[in-house]
């Protein structure tokens, strides 16, 4: 069964005070989620991959609806699914069974209103962050001026905070700032749905907050639609609107949805503080080290 807190009830906290615990004293009840008025649509879908050893069930009646605009996470043990689902969105990979749709169009192939950031970022290293950007823009806009793709390109490199190390090729940006190209390539595209698959793993801590921060911002001002991978529950808390939690595989599913119900523009100090922060916290955490643990651990 899937679960999830009603979207209708944690909405207008959007414009609530921060320290909103003191207002909201229990959690909203857990209700079997609702259809909703939908943007992107993953129904019943499922991923069967041909092996030596016979058919391999990946993802089995996987079922979602995500609203123009929303920020949600997605979090699971590994090997669980969670790429293959994602890249059914890109449209790297489509369903064996059911279908994914955007604006009730079915997705069979990738295209330019679905940007991906990958973990590795994907750049390619004999070109500078500025030509690496270039390059996508000019893929996607061919007739624009070449003045005007390069003002496109400058603006995002701006966004990320990369003006200057605009002509320094890959290898010679740290792992931070070649994360920043990638989601600068991505989000110059204009994109409807960002999708972004562990785009923080491999960074420190510190690169990792700040990187948020940004995500957030540009997220705030730009407000695609942003699906994200992470193995990182206080990044998810912190990011999204819903957390989506998958059960292990093989033949995995959506096993919970987890409304973040903290207002924003979020304070990461403020929502620490929130006694509501260690509830959700602890009960991803139940989901993914009790409910659904995985058998070495
Ligand atoms: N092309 C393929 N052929 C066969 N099996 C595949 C293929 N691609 C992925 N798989 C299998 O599908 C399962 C899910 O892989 P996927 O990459 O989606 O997991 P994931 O949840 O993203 O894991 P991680 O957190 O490690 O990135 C794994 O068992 C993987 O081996
Ligand atoms: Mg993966």
């Amino acid at each position: 069964m899937i679960l999830s807190y009603t979207h209708t009830e944690t909405k207008p906290m959007l414009n609530r005070p921060l320290n909103f615990a003191a207002t909201q004293p229990a959690l909203p009840s857990l209700k079997t989620a609702t259809k909703r008025s939908s943007f992107l649509t993953i129904e019943g879908v499922s991923k069967v991959y041909p092996t030596r050893k016979g058919p391999y069930t990946v993802l089995q009646d996987v079922n979602l609806t995500v609203d123009q605009g929303e920020f949600i996470c997605v979090i699971g043990h590994s090997g669980c699914g969670k790429s293959t689902l994602l890249n059914m969105v890109s449209g790297f990979a489509n369903p064996s069974s059911g279908d994914v749709l955007l604006q009730g169009q079915r997705i069979t192939k990738p295209g330019p209103d679905r940007m991906v950031v990958f973990q590795n970022y994907a750049l390619l290293p004999w070109r500078t962050a500025f030509e690496n950007v270039y390059l996508a823009v000019n893929a996607v806009h061919p007739h624009k001026s070449q003045a005007e793709k390069r003002a496109i390109v400058r603006d995002h490199l701006a966004m990320v905070g990369l003006s200057e190390a605009a002509d320094k090729k890959p290898p010679q940006l740290s792992g931070g700032m070649r994360q920043r190209v990638s989601i600068a390539r991505a989000l110059a595209i204009r994109p409807q749905v960002l999708i972004l698959d562990e785009p923080f793993g491999a960074l420190d801590a510190i690169t990792k907050e700040e990187l948020q921060e940004e995500l957030l911002k540009i997220w705030n001002e730009h407000r695609c639609t942003v699906l994200m991978i992470t193995h990182d529950i206080d990044e998810a808390l912190f990011l999204s609107d819903r957390l989506v939690m998958m059960t292990n595989g093989p033949a995995a599913t959506i096993g919970e949805v987890m409304e973040i119900p903290f207002p924003r523009p979020r304070d990461r100090a403020l929502i620490m503080e929130d006694p509501h922060y260690y509830t959700l916290r602890n009960q991803a955490l139940d989901f993914l080290y009790h409910r659904f643990a995985h058998d070495d651990e």
